[in-house]
Parts: C-alpha cells; structure tokens; sequence
C-alpha cells in the first residue's frame, strides 16, 4: 500500500516540459496556484509502477500567453488563457516497496515522468506520513517529533532518533533565536523513555525548569557547597584532581616556559605513580597495582606528592669529599612547581579539584559517580535519565577544565565497557564556544578540544553522541562541528557563522543557506541523517519552558522600582556562591 495515494482529480497540474532533473507543470487551477509556495513538495506519477518522483517547488510564475508568444500579439484575451506555470527541481523516488521494505525514499531518480503526468502536492497529513519515511520513523517506534513543518503546521515532524545521536548534531543560531527551547523540546522526549541517558552541561542554569521523572540535576562543587560538605548525595558533583589524566595535570601545574619544566614534570609523574601505589597496596588492590598507569583514575594524596617535591626541591646529597654535602638534582628547581600546586590548592573557585579529606578520595567514590552520571534512568532510584549539570556558579575561565573532565570521564567509562553492555549516552554542550573554542588559550582548553575532538570522531563506537549548541558555530572547534551529521539551524544573521552552516549543507542544497536570516523565533531548519531532506520546521514549544531569561528592559522600567538586590549580587560576588 502506497502512502502516497491521489486521485487524479486531486492533481494541481500536468507535467508541461521535462529535462534532467527539472521539470515544469503548468497548474490551471488559479485557486490551487495560490496555495502553493517555494520550497513546498510535490508528488509526481513516475512511468514505474509503484514508484513516486518527489520534488520541491522551486518558482511559481503567473503568465499571460501573450508574454510567453511576444510575436502573436494580435489574438483576443478568450484565446489566450493565463498559463500558471510551476517549476520543480526533481529530489528523489518514493518507491512502494524496496525488496521487504515498504515505502523507502530514494535520493536518487530512476526515470522522470512523462509529459502530461498528474503532479500532487504535498501536504497534511501525506506530508507527515512521508517525512515519517524520509527520517525512517516507524509505526510502532518511540517518536522524536520536533513540531511542525512551517510549509504546512499540520504535518507533525519527526526526526530519526537513533541517526540523530549516533553521527553527533549541532544546534545554532543567534542570541535568542531559540536554541534552549529546541534543547528543552528534545530532552523532555528523551526523559520519558525507559532507559534514557544523557548529560547536559547548562551553562545559565536554564534548565533548571526542567524536573520530574527522568531528570536528575547536578552542580560542580562551589566554595558554598565545600563549606557546607556536600557531596554526591546532594547533587554536588566534585572532579577530583585524581582524575585528570597526567597531560592534564601538567598542563595545569606545570609552566611550559620555565627552563625546569622537562623535570618538574617527570618529578611530578614520579611522586604521582608512588602516591597512587601507596594508596592502591594501602587498599589492598594488588590487582590493580600490578597494571595500573599514571593515567589510571586512583586516588592519591596531593599532600604526600607536595611533601615529595619539597623534599627533592631541598635535597643535599653527599658530596665527592667524604664528609661534604652537595645539592641534590632537583635542589631549587622545583620552587615554581611547587608554587603553582600551592596556589591552584588554595584558589577556592577550584575547591572542587581538591576535596576535603574524606570527600571524594575513596575507591569506590568514582563508582557511585559514574552511576550516578552515567547510570540510565533506573540508577539511582530513577535519579538517572536525563543529568543536568548547572555550572552557572563556575568562573567561565576554569570551564574547560570541568567539562573536559565529565566528558572525559563518560568516553573512557563508554570505552572501558563491553561492546555489548555500552549503554548510548548523549552529551549536550550548551554555549560549546566556550569550552571546545576553534583556538585554545590555556592548557586546560587544548586539553577539553582534544577530549571532545575524540569524541566526535570515535564517540559513534562507543555510544557517546555529541549535541552542540553555540550562537557562533564560527568559534567552536572545526573538526567537532565537520563531525556533526545533523544540523538543527535556528535564525542566524551574523556571515561568519553563516558560512559555517552553509558549509555543512548538502551542495544541491547550499540555497537553503539563504533562508538562515530570514527564520523566525523557533524556526529551523533541519538537515541531516536523522531527516535526509533538508527541511524548515516550527519548533513546539517544550512543556517546561527553559529560564532562558529575556527580560522585558522597557516593561520594566516602566514598571514601579523593584525591591534593590544589589547588595546581595556583591555579595554573591564576593563569596562567588549565589545567595538566594
Ligand atoms: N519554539 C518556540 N516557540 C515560541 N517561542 C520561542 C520558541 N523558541 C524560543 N522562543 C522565544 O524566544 C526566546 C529565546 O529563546 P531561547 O532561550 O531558546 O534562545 P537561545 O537561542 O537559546 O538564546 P541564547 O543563545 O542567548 O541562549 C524564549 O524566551 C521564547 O520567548
Ligand atoms: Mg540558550
């Protein structure tokens, strides 16, 4: 049974001229020319059973007879009707049936239809039924609908929601252009199936709006929260130093232009494997001290390694003549390290690398972390699901860092799985300018990029999709975005990012790249695996809407003087914990 099924009297027109991939109907019907727009798509009778031509309306003209014939200008208005011509640039075949599978779209075009074909547009509800084949959306498959298409608000969008995160998607658009709203839109649909799993880093704390079953919010441990001692079991998410791989900790610990820097780093690696030993043959983990490597997410004490480096860093060794004494190797070498690893322990806005005692440094503490964040929707008591981390309290500049450490963490627990046991798990990077920016300026950044760039070339292996969201695509890191199979692209005005865009559009396709500017608040239009046609739809509105925070300036200034809370923002400030 076909989807498509016209009548021929349901036909807007007949196929006038025909050429490779370009055919013109020529519509009588004036009321039926009214209706139609560019971009709208067409059907066409194909001269193959049970295969269908596909089209999209590319220009609708409107013509005397007269203007088309200049010479014949002698003959009455009776004889010479209006001729309504529409032009369609051929995209694809919708075959019936394709060996066991029914109804399967074809970029591709086997024949062309003959003069005088019926060509049918393509609307309501036959329009929802192909885009349910063009995204591969099934019958009886859990449903990923975005809206509607703008074309036509009756015929409900859906995209392919396994080809959605397998191959990665980026989201983009200018400031305000609705960007949240699509976010929220998906991760309420995600919420709700049984087993979801995802993690998203909020960067405004947007999302906060979002609650009920299968959502779970988080937060890196501010200087409020260490105070307070909180932990996992508050939803205060710390990142313990322990974590961070060693080209991590170099980074961050050791100045690349300081002449010592070659030996404070293998002096470094040295204390770190000793202090990871102690605490494994401590625990009494021998089979992990027998393969464990300075890479190996054990915890350790940084007191001991600090008392390491102090010692080397003061050394006296005897000297040739017995009863001499001569500076050790390292002697005097090690003081900016050790510098650097004092001034990073005490800075409170990165309290959340250095737990207190008895926070975070057990073995089994990664674990409940990992459960907790990767965990799908059953872990935790039905804490799992859908994981918003807020990082609206954390200073933008130590941002890599942090969210180069939770990604990090979910693609080597994705990776460290067995192939059968990965359970998917999606990250959406929200304002992903900011930490996987095209050019790094710190260490911790370069070392984000290169977690993330890992992740959009392996992550379909492993399970893990990347959603990236950015108002300038421009300044995200190039190889993430020409990673990204699925664009999801809102109103854009500035020509840098634009180009970006367009860049990732299909080439027959680039046109579309003109409508960017031109898109209204919700508006986007999609293209990519998870839909295969390009297509502009109307985002629907998520049921918990985003904090996404526009604030009415004249409404309010108009408005009688709220009560002043300026006091309260410096001091917020100052202790950099919001005080409510
Ligand atoms: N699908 C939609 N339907 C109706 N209104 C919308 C829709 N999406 C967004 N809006 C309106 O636009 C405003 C801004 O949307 P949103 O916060 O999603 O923008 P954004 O692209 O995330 O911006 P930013 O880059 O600044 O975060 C919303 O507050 C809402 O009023
Ligand atoms: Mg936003």
């Amino acid at each position: 049974m076909s989807i498509l099924d016209f009548g021929d009297d349901e036909a807007l027109g007949r196929v006038l001229s025909v050429d490779t991939a370009t055919v013109v109907v020529r519509v009588d019907d004036v009321e039926a020319l009214r209706a139609l727009q560019v971009n709208r798509l067409v059907a066409l009778q194909s001269s193959l059973a049970g295969h269908k031509l596909i089209g999209v309306i590319h220009k609708i003209t409107r013509t005397a007879l007269e203007e088309a014939k200049v010479a014949d200008i002698e003959l009455g208005e009776e004889a010479h009707p209006e001729v309504n011509l529409v032009r369609i640039t051929l995209i694809g075949t919708l075959l019936d049936r394709d060996g066991t599978r029914a109804n399967v779209f074809r970029r591709t075009l086997e024949t062309v239809p003959e003069i005088d074909a019926c060509c049918f547009a393509l609307e309501g509800e036959r329009l929802t039924r192909f885009m349910g084949v063009i995204s591969e959306v099934t019958g009886g498959a859990q449903r990923l609908s975005l809206g509607a298409y703008t074309l036509d608000p009756k015929a409900e969008a859906y995209v392919n929601g396994n080809k959605l995160f397998q191959r990665h998607a980026i989201v983009v658009g200018s400031t305000g252009s609705g960007k949240s709203w699509t976010i929220a839109r998906l991760l309420e649909q995600i919420a709700e199936l049984e087993s979801a799993n995802a993690i998203v880093f909020d960067m405004h704390g947007e999302y906060a709006s979002m609650v009920g079953d299968g959502f779970a919010h988080l937060r890196v441990a501010g200087p409020g929260d260490i105070e307070a001692g909180k932990g996992l079991a508050d939803g205060v998410l710390h990142l313990p130093n322990w974590l961070m791989s060693y080209e991590a900790l170099v980074s961050m610990f050791v100045d690349r232009s300081d002449q010592n820097a070659p030996n404070q780093a293998m002096v470094m690696s040295r204390a770190i494997v000793e202090a990871k030993t102690c605490f494994l043959t401590t625990g009494g983990h021998s089979e992990v001290l027998a393969n464990f490597t300075i890479d190996s997410p054990v915890p350790f004490a940084i007191e001991s390694v600090l008392t390491e480096l102090n010692r080397l860093n003061t050394e006296m060794v005897p000297g040739a003549k017995p009863g001499t004494e001569k500076q050790g190797d390292f002697n005097g070498k090690l003081s900016r390290l050790i510098q650097r690893l004092e001034g990073k322990r005490t800075d409170r806005r990165l309290g959340f690398l250095f737990p207190a005692a008895g926070v975070a440094d057990s073995y089994t503490w990664l674990d409940e972390a990992v459960t907790l964040l990767l965990g799908g929707r059953a872990a935790k008591g039905g804490r799992g699901g859908v994981k918003i981390i807020d990082f609206s309290e954390v200073p933008s500049d130590i941002l890599p860092l942090i969210v180069g450490m939770v990604a990090r963490m979910a693609f080597h627990v994705q990776q460290w799985s067995a192939q059968g046991a990965r359970h998917p798990v999606a990250l959406f990077c929200d304002e992903a300018h900011l930490y996987i920016p095209q050019d790094a300026t710190s260490g911790a950044a370069e070392n984000a990029i290169a977690t993330f760039e890992r992740i959009a070339k392996e992550g379909r292996k492993y399970g893990v999709g990347l959603v990236v969201i950015s108002q300038r695509p421009a300044e995200v890191n190039r190889t993430v975005v020409s990673q990204c199979n699925n664009l999801i692209a809102m109103r854009l005005t500035n020509g840098e990012d634009q180009a970006v865009v367009r860049r990732l559009l299909p080439d027959s396709l680039g046109g579309f790249g003109d409508l960017l500017p031109a898109l209204d608040t919700g508006e986007a239009l999609v293209v990519g695996d998870a839909i295969l046609l390009p297509t502009r739809i109307r985002i629907a509105k998520p049921v918990n809407e985003p904090l996404s925070g526009t604030i009415e300036f004249w409404d309010r200034w108009a408005a009688p003087a709220a009560a002043a809370t300026l006091d309260k923002a410096v001091e917020s400030w100052r202790r950099q914990t919001l005080i409510k």
